[in-house]
């Protein structure tokens, strides 16, 4: 129960952000109304172009969602059966979802325990050869046809590696970047680039709680390649081109003129927002200090942990930022710790009348969809996703939380934990 002077902290709070820049949103809400035109159009023009100039590319194309960002990048590669794409086991549904989903095998390979996203090394080594493994689910290197790294909780994935490993495999990168707009990572060049940039394409999400969040469905896809930019133009059209022509077989997946038009006016938000984010991400690895909670990353991070794991440490983990030194940036999306007894401690939050959530309390390769893969005879394939999901556990961060509201959160994490 929540007491009664204590008001809820929601996980997010998207009416204060509404709020704040209501006069704005309503009247482009309001040009789309009275334009009568729905239906990509100059609206839709608009943002892909600002969207272009804020990320730096030359293609970025609206689409209906972050999950169909993703199917069409593998639709323009052709993916189908027979061929296997590799991609984290701790993401969000759609990531093995969209491969699956054209026919083709998802091989689920572990995450760095560190920042819970896609290891490049078992990767290479997997192409290589050398991990055999993987011949017990059937799946052979020579079938792999892209690799989706996924920047989990707005933080990327290590893309410098998986770039090196594009390049000396010929294996495409679809990044999913869905939680990761305006993320960034310093290179050992000293060149900082973005999420979504660098591989072949970027995935994208607009869902109402991402950073940049729509008011419904939304999503975009970047590019490199124009003549693969021409195909998903043309893919997300139903394939026709000319219209009512078809040489190939695509889907409906536009992003609509109003979302595009409130997108329009939350671009200009949203690196003041990210940075407020990471304000409060370091008010939080403040505080759990002074409150004496923090604890060392689990030992078993650095072996071959056996998914069931051997750190019994009393406080928490707190997010690490693998990516972010020398101009690279997390942009917590989400701020997850890591804790023992996750689940109890979550309901006594919840309890508290304090926001939180579990991404995810199922690995991919657990799932019951994709059972006839056949991971389950082999769980140690994947021990460091298994883990974290038992572990993970997201707290309230959004731009207008406030340091009293923190200062709640981890003085009830702490009497939770006494
Ligand atoms: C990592 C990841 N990939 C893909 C998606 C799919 O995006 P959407 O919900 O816009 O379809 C999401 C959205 O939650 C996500 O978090």
């Amino acid at each position: 129960m929540t007491p009664h002077n204590n008001k809820a902290i929601p996980l997010l709070d998207l009416q204060a952000q509404y709020d704040s820049i209501a006069s704005e949103l309503e009247a482009a809400a309001l040009g789309i109304m009275r334009s009568g035109q729905f239906i990509m159009g100059e609206a839709v023009a608009s943002f892909e172009s600002d969207i272009a100039a804020y990320l730096g590319v030359e293609h970025a194309l609206g689409c209906a969602s972050g999950s169909d960002a993703l199917l069409l990048a593998l639709m323009a590669l052709e993916i189908g059966p027979g061929d296997a794409v590799i991609t984290s086991p701790f993401t969000f549904f759609a990531t093995g979802g969209a491969i699956a989903r054209l026919g083709a095998t998802p091989v689920f390979m572990d995450i760095r325990p560190a920042d819970f996203n896609l290891d490049p090394t078992g990767i290479r080594r997997f192409l290589e050869g050398s991990d055999t493994r993987y011949q017990a689910l059937g799946v052979r290197p020579e079938q792999v046809k892209a690799i989706i790294p996924v920047h989990l909780y707005g933080q990327m994935a290590d893309m410098e590696e998986f770039l090196a490993i594009s390049k000396e495999f010929s294996i495409p990168l679809v990044e999913d970047a869905a939680q990761a707009i305006g993320a960034k990572q310093a290179f050992s060049d000293g060149r900082v680039v973005g999420a979504g940039i660098e591989g072949d394409f970027g995935c994208f999400s607009f869902f109402p709680s991402k950073n940049l969040g729509a008011f419904g469905d939304g999503g975009l896809i970047t590019v490199r390649d124009p003549e693969l930019a021409e195909k998903v133009r043309v893919l997300r059209l139903h394939g026709s081109k000319p219209k009512y022509y078809h040489q190939m077989v695509g889907i409906n997946s536009r992003l609509d003129a109003l979302q595009a038009a409130i997108l329009g006016v939350k671009l200009k938000h949203l690196d003041s927002w990210s940075s407020a984010r990471q304000e409060k991400a370091a008010v939080y690895n403040r505080l759990f200090a002074e409150a004496g909670l923090v604890s060392e990353a689990p030992s078993c991070w650095e072996q071959t942990c056996g998914g069931d794991c051997a750190w019994h440490g009393k406080g928490v983990v707190l997010p690490a930022e693998t990516v972010a030194a020398n101009g690279g940036s997390h942009i917590y999306h989400q701020y997850t710790i890591r804790i023992q007894n996750r689940d109890t401690l979550a309901q006594g939050l919840s309890e508290a009348g304090i926001g939180n959530s579990v991404y995810y309390p199922l690995c991919l390769h657990q799932q019951e969809c994709f059972s006839s893969l056949g991971y389950a005879g082999v769980e140690e394939l994947c021990p460091h996703a298994v883990c974290a999901a038992k572990q993970a556990l997201s707290l309230p961060i959004y731009p207008e939380l406030c340091e009293a509201d923190q200062r709640r959160v981890v003085e009830t994490i702490a009497s939770l934990l006494a």
